[in-house]
């Protein structure tokens, strides 16, 4: 075997087709089903992008979204056991351990019934992802028993809702709505390929987003976004920025929320979850998170020649709107969610297991010596 087609990562490798997004295909940018993510960002809500890739098209006009939103609010509640299992972890557990245990605990209540189903499924886990993560929440807090109930109509407000007892404000609610557009949906990311790997055993659904939120929860992906903005608050301001990012460049430390293996230029969701940070901070009168953010990507673009991805400023937008750190790759699974179920469904559509192969590295053939004949 030659390594003439190896590539590690896996990088500039064609792995499937896809009809679900493109990314970084010149003359199209990022788009869902051919929808301009900014557009979608400007114009569309969270529900009406998970609807447009769980099942394929816009909600048609504003009755058939009331009824998805409705539909989405009704599947909210969670099951008494899951609530149980949820009470048993740890208040200590990271977030992604509690929807990743969650979405597992779920699989065993509520199990795929035959073929078809899908997408009934992928409707029940983006509607019960923030109900399992907040139950667990509060109920470590206060003892406080939510079931996931709330009447929000949008994600996104039913998510602060829960977290913080009270109506969100229009800003932050938009806030927080725009950055699960932006999150949604990806092609064939880490998280999304470790789905569409594990749908292509012909495993159950549960497993695919299960191995997903495995797969995101590392720094190197969705985690990030929990590492950009410990960078961000670890300074007091933009000179105290610039001398610790020297620092940490000339130790050749990796800044979380910089780079990316498709985009070389710009990561074009970057740019929209920057216009928001910035709209916060000017909403709050605090200018520092959004001062000391531009410098940082002022010294990452002129020493490294990096730009922001999307990690970045979602980081500032979730401080800015009082989410917990560790909540904020929570948020990507809420959102993402809807991205790995139509890969799931498409993977199913058209299947090949995957099984690509190994150049061996290790010791040459040598005799087996038995036990006691060692040394
Ligand atoms: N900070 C510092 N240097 C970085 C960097 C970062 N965030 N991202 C890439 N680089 C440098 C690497 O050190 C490497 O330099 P070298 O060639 O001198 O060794 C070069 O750029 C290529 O990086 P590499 O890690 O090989 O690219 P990749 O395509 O394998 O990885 C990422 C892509 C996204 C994993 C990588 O850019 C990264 O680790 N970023 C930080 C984590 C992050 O924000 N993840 C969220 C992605 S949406």
């Amino acid at each position: 075997m030659s390594m003439e087609n190896y590539s590690p990562g896996l990088e500039g490798v064609v792995a499937g087709t896809t009809a679900i997004s493109t990314v970084g295909k010149k003359g199209r940018g990022l788009t869902y089903r051919g929808i301009a993510i900014e557009d979608l960002a400007g114009h569309a809500s969270f529900e009406e992008v998970a609807h447009l890739l769980i099942h394929g098209t816009l909600p048609q006009d504003e009755a058939e979204l009331d009824s998805y939103r409705k539909r989405l609010t009704a599947l909210r509640a969670l099951p008494d056991a899951l609530q149980r299992v949820l009470e048993q972890l740890p208040p200590t557990a990271h977030p992604m351990d509690v929807l990743r245990t969650g979405c597992s605990a779920l699989g065993t209540m509520e199990p795929e019934v035959g073929a078809g189903n899908e997408e009934q499924v992928a409707d029940r886990l983006v509607a019960l992802f923030p109900s399992m993560l907040l139950h667990w929440y509060q109920f470590h807090r206060s003892g406080a028993r939510l079931s996931g109930a709330s009447d929000e109509p949008g994600i996104a407000a039913h998510f602060l809702r829960l977290l913080h007892g009270s109506q969100p404000d229009e800003l932050r609610q938009r806030a927080v709505d725009v950055s699960l557009i932006l999150y949604a949906e990806h092609e064939f990311n880490a998280s999304t390929f470790s789905a569409r790997v594990t749908a292509s055993t012909l495993s159950d659904f549960y497993s695919a987003i299960t191995s997903a939120i495995g797969t995101l929860r590392g720094p190197l992906h969705g985690g990030a976004n929990e590492e950009a903005i410990k960078l961000i608050e670890r300074f007091t301001s933009p000179d105290d920025a610039q001398q610790g990012l020297m620092q940490m460049l000339a130790a050749k430390e990796k800044v979380m929320g910089f780079g990316h293996r498709i985009y070389k230029y710009a990561d074009p969701r970057s740019a929209i979850a920057r216009d928001w940070a910035l709209r916060l901070c000017g909403g709050v009168g605090d200018a520092r998170l959004c001062e000391i953010a531009e410098r940082i990507e002022e010294v990452m673009y002129k020493e490294k020649n990096l730009f922001p991805n999307l990690d970045f400023y979602t980081a500032i937008v979730y401080r800015l709107c009082g989410i917990p750190t560790e909540m904020f790759t929570p948020l990507f699974v809420f959102a993402r969610v809807a991205g790995w179920s139509a890969h799931i469904i498409e993977q199913r559509s058209a299947n090949r297991i995957f099984r690509p192969i190994a150049e061996y590295v290790g010791p040459e053939r040598q005799e087996y010596v038995p036990i006691g004949k060692r040394r």
